[in-house]
């Protein structure tokens, strides 16, 4: 499958973006453990996050879509779930995997997890290594640091103090989740705060959670059943931003945008490239919320970088690549090694793929230097399977010279479904096809 993208004068309108994929897989996930029926609703109906509700049926959860985006979760507590029938398919989703094998360091019992080529060869000693600590037995490829994995939980798990080397929310989340079921409180200790959606939905299901700087603290306990109400996905609203930023008339407004702030790096960057993006009703339904408006204008080169910002921009850095591309000077991209762990290596994809479009970036081990200012040229160029690279490859057509041919996005539904059709409908013209 391959988008058509044709270069657009003006993008015009409102949207709203699907919902937020960290989000919805925690609110299928603690709703299996939660005591009683949990409503999820606004959950991002896309590849990942089914996944993770297939997980949770797989392991005797029982699970009901009510409508769009809206499910009914009936948990049986800590100890309600039972072991599969079969192997758990994570796909192309690290979030199933590593926040799955948290949960799953809690059942005494074996399960097995895989995904597809992608997720297996990202890392998950990350999480396994943790996990051990904490009594799991945790089998598999490469010494049990690749999928597939199994996975034979401990009930009560060991209580742990962990200090992460990376700043990763999902093994923060994977040690919270095993320490739900522990003999005494847990902690973990990231270098620099990841997003915290898990422990802002822990609270909310009645576990307690204590938060000092860069510690995290959780109180073992049963999780109370709640409902959870998904914002939009602000990873997925930055396509539209820094479409709207570089498309000549641009003017997009997004509804209910999640701006949780150690996801709003993003925000943050296009603000110190001169972008306007204006934030309006602010709501809060357990996760802040607000419309962003964004008005088309000149960009100038940054610097992107520091352990405390790079993981609130982490899956946006491959679209605001392509602001950079579009930005006169030299932006600067570092910090940034945990790209090459990703969906794929993201700074090699960017670097090759940019490259075809004429824009010169020169690849760095933790991140990359990007010349922009100058027109980009249509070309043929392909995502590698990643859909925040092909999303991030789309906006560099729409502002592009002639057509370009995106291959291999089939990818975009793991994340992005509607992708395609909400550029369409803020062009007003089919500026991205999808050809089979
Ligand atoms: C996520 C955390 C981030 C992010 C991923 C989703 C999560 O990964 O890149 O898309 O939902 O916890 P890391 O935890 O590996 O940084």
């Amino acid at each position: 499958m391959r988008f058509r993208v044709r270069p657009v004068a003006r993008l015009h309108g409102e949207a709203e973006v699907p919902g937020d994929k960290s989000v919805s897989h925690r609110g299928a996930l603690l709703g299996a453990l939660a005591e009683g029926v949990s409503e999820v609703q606004g959950y991002l109906e896309a590849e990942d996050c089914l996944r993770t509700i297939t997980a949770v049926q797989a392991l005797g959860a029982e699970v009901t879509r009510k409508g769009p985006g809206h499910y009914r979760i009936a948990g049986g507590g800590l100890r309600g779930l039972s072991e599969p029938g079969d192997v758990i398919d994570c796909g192309n989703s690290g979030t199933t995997a590593r926040l799955l094998a948290g949960v799953l360091a809690t059942q005494p019992f074996w399960t097995m997890m895989t995904g597809d080529a992608s997720l297996r060869r990202r890392p998950m000693g990350r999480i396994a290594e943790p996990l051990r600590a904490m009594g799991a037995t945790i089998v598999g490829r490469a010494d049990g640091t690749r999928l597939p994995l199994a996975v034979r939980g401990a009930a009560p798990t060991t209580a742990v103090r962990y200090a992460t080397p990376v700043a990763s929310a999902q093994v923060k989340s994977a040690i919270l989740l095993a320490g739900l079921a522990a003999e005494a409180p847990v902690t973990v200790t990231e270098p620099a705060p990841s997003r915290d959606h898990s422990e802002r939905m822990l609270r909310r299901f009645g576990a307690r959670v204590l938060t000092e700087g860069t510690t995290v603290t959780l109180a073992p306990g049963p999780l109370r059943a709640t409902s959870v109400i998904v914002p939009g996905d602000i990873s997925s609203a930055a396509f539209l931003l820094v479409a709207g930023a570089l498309v000549g008339e641009g003017r997009v407004a997004l509804h209910r945008v999640g701006v949780n702030p150690t996801r709003t790096g993003a925000l943050d960057v296009l603000a110190a490239m001169g972008v306007r993006i204006e934030s309006t009703n602010l709501a809060d339904e357990g996760e802040p919320t607000a419309t962003l408006t964004v008005t088309s204008g000149p960009l100038t080169a940054t610097t992107i970088g520091g352990a405390l910002l790079i993981p609130r921009l982490i899956d946006e850095i491959p679209v605001l690549a392509v602001a950079a591309a579009a930005a006169p000077g030299v932006t600067v991209v570092r910090d940034a090694q945990e790209l090459r762990v990703k969906e794929s290596d993201r700074i090699a994809a960017l670097g090759r793929e940019l490259a075809k479009m004429g824009v010169a970036v020169e690849e760095r081990p933790d991140g990359m230097a990007i010349t922009g200012g100058r027109r980009l040229h249509g070309a043929a160029v392909s995502s590698g399977g990643d859909h925040r690279v092909a999303m991030a490859l789309a906006v560099a057509g729409l502002i592009a010279d002639g057509e370009t041919l995106v291959d291999d996005v089939a990818c975009v539904a793991t994340s992005f479904p509607t992708f395609a059709e909400t550029v369409n409908a803020l062009a007003g013209a089919a500026a991205v096809t999808v050809e089979p």
